[in-house]
């Protein structure tokens, strides 16, 4: 299934780089196009010849040619590959790519690459932990790259923990699976609402949640990425996203959400509405600070407008409607409830009794409940994973 694909493959120095020949190997029985960029330092690890003879092709390894003065040039090698698998990628590669540092033919290669990146960290598992390790693979991650998570087991130094390279045959997968999802939904205008919503008490003070967006985050990413066109709604969050088919329009409360929603949503095709909307908001914001008086400060509410009942409402044949449910308890009929009032064709259910779902984290457990009643719970995953198979759940143009 990868016959014709272009494959650039990056090593770095790290003791996994002696995985990475295997994984070459299984690229090119797959029928792939592989060529092979590394650092110096990964030619201490794994020679460029047993990478040259499996890939069939030159390894990259200077910017340019000492003898003769001819260059290789990074930006087309960027452009040539359909995916660019970044393994291993040690602390000291992965700091330089999210601070852009360009010192060798790799890392000038990630910053001109224009096709999607995977990156496979491998590590001591200290060295994983460190916070500045996990400040850079967030960076990366916010940048659009795909982190491949290393696993747990026995490192090279002896210790025992985070920081494995992952294994060439799951990286075959993750691979495969890529190119399977690629560009599924291209054509396809999605409208995805994201993050909390904050109802103002006063000019200083607002009723909102503990939504982070990610998860909506996490879909718009993969949506754009599988070729759709996205309009992102997005509450107030911590986080970003920097695609050019993905166009934010950001607000604040929930009425603002609403109109937002209710006037994209007759141009699109698919809608997810991830979003926590609040369902009650106060009825009248001072415009001045409230000062502090009495013991007891009472604040009105009024319920909100549904956008997903709405939506349900205006919802033709050819449009495909998706809602989340958050629920506590009796989760299933909840959802199933939900899905019906609403007139949904899919709810994604996640309940708060799932160790790892929820507000904030970067995993998520979620069921999935279609319109015939059908569902399947989903293992706890990474956001961007649970996004993947969220999609993977919605009709686009695949032929499988
Ligand atoms: N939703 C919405 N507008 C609202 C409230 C919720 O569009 N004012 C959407 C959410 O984006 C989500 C779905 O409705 O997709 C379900 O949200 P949830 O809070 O679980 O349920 P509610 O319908 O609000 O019901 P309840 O809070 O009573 O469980």
């Amino acid at each position: 299934m990868l016959k014709g694909k272009k494959i650039l493959i990056g090593i770095t120095g790290s003791i996994a780089a002696y995985k990475v020949p295997l994984l070459v190997r299984m690229l090119i029985r797959e029928g792939a196009e592989v060529k092979v960029v590394m650092t110096p330092c990964a030619t201490d690890f794994v020679t460029p010849l047993t990478l040259s003879t499996l890939s069939q092709k030159p390894v990259l390894l200077e910017p340019y040619n000492r003898t003769d003065g001819s260059w290789n040039s990074h930006v087309d090698w960027g452009r040539w590959a359909d995916l660019f698998v970044l393994t291993p990628v040690s602390a000291n590669t992965l700091a330089k790519m999210a601070a852009g540092i360009a010192d060798n033919l790799l890392t000038t290669t990630y910053l001109a690459a224009k096709c999607p990146v995977f990156f496979a960290p491998a590590m001591d598992l200290d060295m994983f932990h460190h916070p500045t390790t996990q400040k850079n693979i967030n960076t990366l991650l916010s940048y659009g790259n795909r982190l491949i998570e290393p696993g747990t087991g026995e490192l090279a130094s002896g210790l025992c923990g985070e920081g494995r390279m992952e294994e060439p045959e799951r990286i075959l997968e993750i691979i495969r699976d890529f190119f399977l999802r690629c560009r599924d939904f291209s054509g396809k205008k999605f409208l995805i609402s994201a993050g909390s919503t904050h109802e103002p008490i006063d000019p200083v003070r607002f009723i909102g949640n503990h939504s982070s967006g990610k998860m909506g985050y996490a879909l718009a990413q993969e949506a754009a990425e599988r070729g759709a066109e996205v309009t992102l709604v997005s509450g107030p969050v911590h986080i970003g996203l920097n695609h050019p088919a993905v166009k934010i329009v950001r607000v604040n409360t929930a009425a603002e959400m609403a109109s937002a929603c209710l006037n994209a949503f007759p141009q699109s095709d698919v809608t997810i509405m991830s979003a926590a909307v609040a369902d009650y908001t106060i009825s009248n914001p001072a415009t001045q600070k409230i000062k502090k008086s009495g013991e007891v400060l009472n604040l009105t509410l009024t319920k909100t407008t549904d956008i997903l009942s709405e939506l349900g409402k205006m919802k033709t044949p050819e449009q495909f409607l998706t809602g989340f449910a958050l629920e506590t308890d009796n989760e299933k009929n909840n959802a199933i409830e939900k899905l019906n009032t609403k007139n949904l064709d899919l709810i994604v259910l996640n309940s708060l009794r799932d160790k790892g779902a929820g507000f904030g984290t970067e995993t998520n457990k979620v069921t999935l409940i279609g319109r015939n009643g059908e569902s399947r719970e989903l293992p706890l995953l990474s956001k961007k994973e649970t996004a993947a198979r969220i999609l993977d759940a919605i009709p686009g143009n695949r032929t499988e």
